[in-house]
């Protein structure tokens, strides 16, 4: 059965767009050719007035390594596509049918050489390694070396990331509380600073601040989120003492998981802004979105109290006030084909709606007067716990006549862990409760 539900007069924009300047959480981002973003496991490298966004470059059916993105940015809202940075390796740990996630980038500050460390493995997650790739320029090609090694030995750990030091050491952040020292060069492990901190996690993220550093981790729920953590030590030898959550219990780390922490120079001082990855597998590409935060610290304690929709990363203020001419729908829909569809008239569209543990996949897209369609994403409205809010936000479109059309895929994200354990939905609900016109 396909349900049409046609809303007959044209709605048309209010002018304020509250996206122009913003980042938009939980969302898929545009990039400067139309496509989704898509750098998850991602870190950030500013380098001459442009942050350099280094991520997974997911594929939407196999979760086997495609490839690793680089884009470019001066203000960390509108992305440039660079390129594929380390693309997929003819063979060996990055070769065809094994999995590459989280790769950090650092310059080395003694040799001036881009260095990229990532988690390799093959498809069951049984051949862990840390994979060591190198490059001149800081968008690559980076060309791949083999293993970083640690006492002639690959590091047989998953999920890892990066730090590097006010004083420019490197470091290698390892799943369960490993913390490595890296070489001058970077291009080996040359010491192990922390083993197994207590209560340690996946998807490791670092800073330093006054004299404390700061270690963030994740819970072990495959794809899906959970009240991330953090720890603290007054040297990065330890002794680690865990603090605990840094957002509000139960929200799932606003529905994330950790994956970098990149300091801002805001006027005189630096603020830390969370980096977290919302999965959708199998759809990685197309639905796994970004939550991104400025994080508080205050006396040694971190905490992000709100959730912030819609942010300027500018002022460091969230958009209170999403504006635009609203219009209810109050549409929910589980048969595959079932359509929203909505004229409007403006510059952009934004799609509100309720996500929730049974959700699924719902196609939108944004047709112009002659019939073509101008913008398309597939949309996850699944999340472990109830969200009403923002799933969708079209990129500015040249003011005109539009329809807007959001299609019930009939799919649900759902994958299972080593164990075979099941997460995710069991059924392809798609709720949109208002759209917004600008
Ligand atoms: C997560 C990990 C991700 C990915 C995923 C696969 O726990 O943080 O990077 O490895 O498991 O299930």
């Amino acid at each position: 059965m396909i349900l049409t539900l046609m809303v007959t007069v044209t709605a048309i924009a209010q002018t304020t767009d509250p996206f122009a300047n913003s980042i938009v959480n939980g969302v898929p981002w545009t990039d400067d050719q139309g496509k989704p973003v898509n750098a998850h496991g991602a870190c950030i490298v500013e380098e001459n007035g442009k942050y350099y966004l280094f991520g997974e470059w997911k594929s939407d059916t196999t979760n086997a390594f495609p490839g690793f993105a680089c884009y470019s940015s001066t203000d960390l809202v509108n992305w440039k596509f660079e390129r594929v940075a380390l693309p997929l390796q003819k063979d060996g740990l990055l070769g065809p049918n094994r999995v590459g996630e989280r790769p950090k980038v650092m310059r080395c500050p003694k040799t001036g050489e881009y260095i990229m460390l990532a988690h390799t493995d093959d498809m069951r997650y049984k051949d862990p390694q840390v994979g060591l790739a190198v490059a001149k320029e800081i968008t690559g090609p980076y060309t791949f070396i083999g293993p970083l090694l640690y006492e002639g030995k690959p590091i047989r750990r998953w999920d890892m990331g990066t730090f590097q030091d006010h004083d420019g050491t490197g470091y290698l952040l390892m799943h369960h509380g490993d913390i490595y020292r890296l070489s001058k060069n970077y291009r080996k492990a040359i010491k192990k600073v922390a083993n197994g901190i207590k209560g340690g996690g996946e998807s490791p993220a670092m800073l330093h601040k006054d004299g404390t550093y700061y270690l963030f981790g994740s819970n072990l729920t495959s794809w899906e989120r959970n009240d991330n953590f953090y720890h603290t030590a007054p040297s990065i030898e330890g002794p680690w003492t865990k603090q605990g959550i840094f957002c509000p219990e139960g929200t799932l780390t606003y529905n994330s998981q950790s994956t970098f922490i990149l300091p801002l120079h805001r006027g005189d001082s630096i603020v830390y802004m969370y980096m977290g990855d919302r999965w959708s597998y199998p759809h990685q590409a197309s639905s796994a979105t970004y939550v991104w935060m400025p994080m508080q610290i205050n006396d040694g304690k971190v905490s992000i109290p709100d959730y912030w929709p819609v942010w300027n990363p500018t002022t460091m203020e969230p958009v209170k006030d999403l504006g635009g001419t609203v219009i209810p729908t109050n549409f929910k829909v589980s048969t595959k084909g079932a359509k929203l569809t909505l004229p409007f008239e403006g510059t952009r569209i934004a799609v509100i709606g309720h996500s929730f543990n049974n959700g699924g996949y719902g196609r939108i897209s944004i047709i112009d007067s002659k019939g073509d369609t101008v913008h398309t994403n597939l949309i996850d409205f699944y999340s472990k716990v109830d969200d009403h809010g923002l799933r969708y936000v079209s990129p500015l479109l040249p003011y005109g006549h539009y329809t807007l059309e959001v299609e019930c895929a009939g799919e649900h994200p759902h994958w299972s862990n080593k164990r075979g354990d099941y997460f995710g939905s069991h059924e392809d609900w798609v709720t949109v409760e208002e759209v917004r016109i600008y």
